[in-house]
């Protein structure tokens, strides 16, 4: 009789990041894109979490296109930066292919985060929308705390098994 609960095979992903010891160090692009982040999450609104997120996305043309949280009293109203930024890129730029986006936060004493930010999973999805839209890789630049950065070639690899709208045809 056949054993059950036998899998086929045993697969392991593989991910890849490159980590970076301070923001100077960054790839003169990374460096830019993050800059324009941060300047963006100064213009937060956040009143509720206090919570500033910028974020900076990079078009294959060179323009950059700024979003930062935009909260509601009502909370689930607001919006994140990452999603901002990606919307407003959509809205204003239809069909330029996105190459890269850089994400930055600081709570309100402005420290340093201790721990990496990363994106939370309805920005990653998205990101992974504009990814598969364009056939194109989004380079994605983020902090990797204590002054660290990290930066991912492309946004897929953080969502193994994404949903796209391949399955809905
Ligand atoms: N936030 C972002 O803007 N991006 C993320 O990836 C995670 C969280 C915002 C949403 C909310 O305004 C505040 O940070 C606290 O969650």
């Amino acid at each position: 009789m056949k054993e059950t609960g036998a899998f086929l095979e045993k697969i392991t992903l593989h991910f890849e990041f490159e980590r970076y010891s301070s923001l100077q160090e960054l790839p003169a692009g990374d460096l830019t894109l993050m800059q324009e982040a941060m300047k963006a999450a100064d213009d937060a609104y956040a009143p509720y979490s206090h919570f500033y997120v910028g974020a900076a996305v990079l078009l294959e043309n060179g323009k950059i296109v700024r979003g930062n949280n935009q909260e509601n009293a009502a909370y689930p109203s607001g919006l994140c930066a990452e999603r901002v930024a990606l919307f407003a890129a959509g809205a204003q730029h239809p069909g330029v292919k996105i190459t890269a986006l850089a994400v930055t936060a600081y709570p309100e004493s402005r420290k340093e985060p201790e721990f990496p930010l990363s994106p939370c999973g309805d920005c990653r999805q998205v990101m992974a929308e504009y990814e598969h839209r364009y056939n194109h890789k989004i380079r994605l630049i983020m902090q990797g705390g204590h002054g660290t950065y990290i930066a991912t070639e492309c946004v897929a690899q953080l969502l193994p098994f994404l949903f796209t709208g391949d399955a809905l045809k």
